[in-house]
């Protein structure tokens, strides 16, 4: 291990246990990291107040975050280690607390805000992409349902742009949920947006790109589409949802 002129570790070996450890986050989580790819997603992570267990730099590039170790990759060893091309060379692994369904439902009512539910949405650019539509909306909470995408998996907190972080999250099963009323939000046969009360709800669900809601027994809003388009992408519905909460709080 050579030194950096910032005296950071400049580390060239594949096989260094830190290089490895980021390996393998890249592609599976460990229950309380997160890893974290790209400049926005750091420094998003780190302005919502999350502590960097750990920053790697590319050699020859630079980036300001406070992290509990630092350290530089050459630059091919960079490339091994993340999955996308960014333009200024940075990853993280970060430090997640994991939140109960209590503590996130005690989130969403102090802020007066419905309870973002996800009812198995698999793909994690869609998980990413409602955690940072409920971010920009206000939304405070986000729960996810069994065999819904890893939200703090690391392609998820790619989508979300590391927005993720300011929203609390928890895992939780329909029970934890009993005593939320809510929207489940529905391709066809719910009340019109325009009609539906959603921004006094207790929850909003969000279901599944293959197969809608898991409950038949929610009441269900749906956004009225052109004839002939069958359904919106969820994380588009949840976009239009969101910010028309948004909207009417703010009226
Ligand atoms: C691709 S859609 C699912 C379509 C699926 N064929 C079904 O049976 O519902 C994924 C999710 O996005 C939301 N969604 C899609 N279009 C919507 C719309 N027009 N209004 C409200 N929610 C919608 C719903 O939560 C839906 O479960």
């Amino acid at each position: 291990m050579r030194k950096t002129p910032s005296s950071q570790p400049l580390i060239s070996s594949p096989d260094n246990e830190l290089v490895r450890r980021l390996r393998r986050l890249a592609s599976r989580r460990e229950p309380g990291f997160a890893f974290l790819e790209g400049p926005r997603v750091v420094a998003e992570a780190a302005a919502a107040g999350v502590d960097l267990e750990l920053l790697a730099v590319r050699e020859g590039d630079d980036f300001a975050a406070e992290a509990k170790h630092r350290v530089t990759l050459t630059r091919g060893l960079f490339r091994d280690v993340t999955q996308t091309v960014t333009p200024q060379g940075v990853v993280a692994i970060a430090r997640v607390t994991p939140s109960t369904a209590g503590e996130a439902i005690a989130a969403a009512r102090r802020a007066r805000w419905p309870l973002v539910v996800l009812d198995r949405v698999q793909d994690p650019a869609n998980v990413g992409a409602i955690c940072r539509s409920a971010a920009a909306a206000g939304a405070a909470a986000l729960v996810v349902l069994e065999g819904t995408a890893d939200p703090f998996g690391a392609k998820s907190v790619r989508a979300s742009a590391g927005n993720v972080f300011r929203l609390v999250v928890s895992e939780a099963g329909w029970d934890d949920l009993a005593l939320l009323d809510g929207y489940g939000a529905a391709a066809t046969g719910g009340t019109p947006l325009a009609k539906a009360a959603i921004e006094n709800a207790g929850m909003i669900v969000l279901g599944s790109e293959a197969h809608g809601l898991s409950r038949s027994d929610l009441r269900t809003v749906t956004i009225p589409v052109n004839d002939g388009v069958e359904s919106l992408n969820v994380a588009a519905a949840a976009a239009v949802i969101l910010f028309e909460i948004r909207r009417r709080k703010a009226a």
